[in-house]
């Protein structure tokens, strides 16, 4: 029996295409892709892969919460083995983190540069080491227990858009990785 997870994200969806890619070969199905976006750019990287998916428009919803039992009862639609954040841009109330396993890819070392501006906060830190993470979603924004990082010696001079492109290839490898180890384990 395939293990299965679900993938939330807001944005372009590169994490999420890489999952849909790299996940089969290890016997893990990416059973549905939900975003709050309608415009999210990773609608047709999922649609592509013909993955399921599945759109909660959150602005229609007057609380978090509401949002939150919506998106919690539609992933439990899918009963995943794990859900996946991936550039999900909501912040997560206990509705969902109290009910969701999940873990999340955030593009810094933390618990250094919590929040929406990582990979910028990073880049102009000047840190030597710069990297990723993949934690367990909590009720803390970027808060939850860490399961892995991945890090590199950032170059002198090096260039912003070069620092993204090495972060995103950094999250590329780490992520797929750790939901592997995570369910091989299970
Ligand atoms: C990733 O860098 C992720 O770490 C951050 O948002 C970005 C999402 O990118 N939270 P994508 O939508 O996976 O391309």
């Amino acid at each position: 029996m395939a293990k299965r997870v679900v993938v939330l994200f807001s944005g372009e969806g590169s994490n999420l295409q890489k999952l849909i890619e790299a996940l089969p070969a290890y016997g893990i199905e990416v059973a549905a892709a939900i975003t709050n976006r309608l415009r999210a750019g990773g609608i047709a990287r999922a649609q592509a892969f013909d993955v399921p998916v599945v759109v909660i428009d959150h602005t229609r919803y007057e609380t978090r919460e509401a949002f939150d039992r919506v998106l919690v009862e539609t992933i439990g639609r899918y009963a995943p083995d794990l859900t996946v954040t991936a550039g999900f841009m909501r912040i997560l109330t206990p509705v969902f983190t109290d009910l969701v396993r999940a873990i999340n890819i955030h593009p810094s070392l933390l618990p250094k540069y919590k929040g929406a501006n990582a990979i910028e906060q990073s880049f102009q830190s000047g840190d030597a080491v710069c990297g990723v993470t993949v934690h367990w979603v909590n009720g803390e924004l970027d808060g939850g227990e860490i399961i892995a990082q991945a890090s590199f010696a950032r170059e002198l001079h090096m260039t912003r858009e070069a620092f993204e492109q090495k972060i995103h290839a950094l999250e590329y490898d780490l992520l797929p990785k750790t939901v592997v180890q995570l369910l091989s384990g299970d």
